[in-house]
């Protein structure tokens, strides 16, 4: 974009009107003079990104991740709690299948913008298997992952202003995703007092005439919170009975502890088959988060419309990495099981660490791979000469005095919480909380 008065590239002179605190906007009416007014270059600068762009911060876990991979990568001994991704290799026999896929010309060229159907004939059987819920290969779209899947989702139903409610701690991307696409995330508060889980009550709170659709999530990421089966069919039934949408992700459906059970909330509420979208996706179950394939399941007329939406956008997912999860989602759940017994010994030793730490309260999650400790008593506490001003604060001094990386509560919606992602090695949290606990211990 040229600056104002001079010839952009295709020689016009178009000016702009600058009005304060607003975007500039076509005058159709031509200056000559060449002359540069600070004040609007300023607002030139600042419209070069579009508002809706520019209203989106970088992902909060992402950014973490990015800065302790570049410590590392500089040679400090830096401990990473900030990726939401399994520390395991992709299992051998998926690996295989994509290296055949890549020798094969016919993976070499386009396929279908909405998958390959027999992929989606396979995600049908297997959310058939694995949660009881009964889809035609018609109702799937394969996604680049499961953000791919929300985004298209909320893209598919939402009109401007339509409100999306959503609990708090929320995992990062939904608010952004749901303003992408003119939506407006109304928060839902919860805390470890009612184990991270929202009441139908609360719901109903948040409820107005505006309200279209439901995100629901459990297991939970950042929480590790997981619904009991007659609170989610409560929920459902409560979304049914005032026409509200679901969105249901159920990305982590293989990884819940102990007693806790996954339930997809429309096999226990079958009246929401029309008003419902699952997210999943192959990340977190076959630990291939760098494959980047999920996927969307709803009424085919929401479906056909998110497969148009993706026709135009990025059109199929790399075939190499559909045939990678046509292996994943058509063999066995042994890797995940294997996984499991990993996370589990890891959720107890990170929780009952992190626990015994003064100014620390880590509930105990039921699912993912994630703790989300209370650090609210340290708040105001002066640690190295400083004094702790918030979560995003202590976080900062973890990494730099500690060099450990964790994501603050700030980057879910509730300040005055950690987030530590346990899908890393027993010695690596054993060493990581273990240089947290000596920092934390000199907090006065
Ligand atoms: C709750 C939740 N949903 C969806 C995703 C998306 O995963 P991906 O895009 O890697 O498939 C993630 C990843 O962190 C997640 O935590």
């Amino acid at each position: 974009m040229a600056p104002s008065g001079q010839a952009d590239a295709s020689g016009s002179t178009a000016d702009r009107v600058y009005v304060p605190g607003r975007k500039p906007v076509q005058s159709g009416r031509s200056v000559g003079s060449g002359r540069v007014d600070a004040n609007w270059k300023n607002a030139v600068m600042t419209a070069r990104v579009s508002d809706r762009i520019a209203a989106i911060a970088e992902s909060a876990t992402l950014a973490v991740d990015a800065k302790a991979k570049a410590l590392k990568a500089a040679g400090r001994p830096v401990i990473g709690f900030g990726a939401g991704e399994p520390d395991f290799p992709t299992p051998p026999a998926i690996v295989a299948a994509a290296i055949e896929a890549c020798a094969d010309p016919r993976w070499h060229r386009y396929t279908p913008a909405g998958g390959l159907p027999e992929l989606k004939e396979a995600i049908a059987a297997k959310t058939a298997r694995d949660s009881g819920y009964h889809v035609t290969a018609g109702q799937v779209l394969v996604t680049n992952g499961g953000k791919q899947a929300l985004y298209n989702a909320f893209a598919a139903l939402l009109d401007p202003g339509d409100e999306v409610i959503l609990q708090a701690p929320y995992w990062t991307t939904y608010p952004e995703s749901i303003r992408l696409a003119g939506g407006v995330p109304v928060e839902v508060m919860t805390d470890e007092a009612s184990g991270y889980r929202a009441t139908v009550e609360q719901l109903e709170a948040a409820r107005t005439p505006r309200t279209k659709v439901l995100v629901f999530v459990s297991p939970s990421n950042p929480t590790g919170a997981v619904y009991e089966p007659a609170e989610v069919k409560a929920i459902g039934e409560w979304a049914l009975a005032n026409g509200i949408w679901v969105v249901t992700d159920e990305i982590y459906e293989h990884l819940v502890y102990g007693q806790a059970q996954f339930s997809s909330m429309p096999v226990l509420v079958p009246g929401l088959a029309d008003t419902c979208v699952i997210v999943n996706g192959v990340a977190k179950t076959y630990a291939m988060t760098g494959w980047r394939v999920g996927w969307m399941i709803g009424p085919a007329d929401i479906v056909k419309a998110a497969t148009n939406l993706q026709s135009h956008a990025t059109s199929n997912v790399a075939n190499v990495s559909q045939v990678a999860a046509l292996a994943a989602v058509s063999g066995d759940l042994s890797a995940v099981a294997e996984m499991k017994v990993a996370f589990d010994r890891r959720r107890r030793l990170i929780t009952g660490m992190l626990d015994a730490i003064p100014g620390v309260t880590c509930p105990l999650p039921e699912g993912a791979f994630y703790v989300y400790p209370s650090v609210k008593d340290l708040i105001g506490t002066t640690l190295r000469g400083q004094r702790i001003e918030h979560s995003a604060h202590l976080a900062s001094l973890i990494l730099d005095e500690a060099e450990v990386a964790v994501v603050p509560g700030e980057a879910f919606g509730t300040p005055g919480y950690l987030r530590l992602s346990y899908a890393t090695s027993d010695a690596d949290i054993t060493e990581g909380v273990g240089r947290m606990a000596a920092l934390l211990a000199e907090a006065t």
